[in-house]
């Protein structure tokens, strides 16, 4: 829909398929407030002043990747688009850790998608793409 660049997040250490297991790993993380390796590091970040930023919700808040994420670069003057996937939650606290990882940064209207909608959240993408002036 957007002319832009993809990034995928990812981390280092895979997490593990079982749905349990995964939520026991996820929440030592939260619970410890650690900052999993990432596989890969922009380096040309400050060509970009607009990133859109999609994640689910986890634990109340973003997964601790992302805070990695957002703490290895310089967001200050960039326009910070979110997109949050969740169970029921909306964007509970991520919100508020975004604007407290990236100090400058304009943080705007963000889209909440429920994970059953994903499938069929093109129009509400749009919508939004076109409310937050991406489109
Ligand atoms: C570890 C973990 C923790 C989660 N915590 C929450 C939560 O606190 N609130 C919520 O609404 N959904 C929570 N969910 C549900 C996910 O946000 C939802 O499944 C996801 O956005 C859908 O995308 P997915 O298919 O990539 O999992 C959690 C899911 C996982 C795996």
């Amino acid at each position: 829909m957007l002319d832009s660049d993809l990034f995928y997040i990812d981390t280092v250490k895979k997490y593990p398929d079982d749905h349990m297991q995964k939520i026991a790993v996820a929440k030592q993380e939260y619970d410890k407030n650690i900052r999993p390796e990432l596989k890969a590091k922009l380096d040309n970040m400050d060509d970009y002043d607009t990133v859109i930023v999609a994640f689910p919700n986890w634990w109340t808040t973003m997964p601790m990747a992302m805070f990695t994420f957002f703490e290895s670069y310089d967001f200050f003057g960039k326009i910070i688009c979110p997109i949050v996937t969740h169970g029921g939650s909306g964007f509970s606290n991520s919100l508020r850790d975004i604007s407290l990882l990236c100090p400058g940064a304009e943080i705007r209207e963000g889209l909440a998608i429920n994970g059953d909608d994903v499938q069929k959240c093109d129009k509400v993408l749009e919508k939004w793409a076109k409310k937050v002036h991406l489109l």
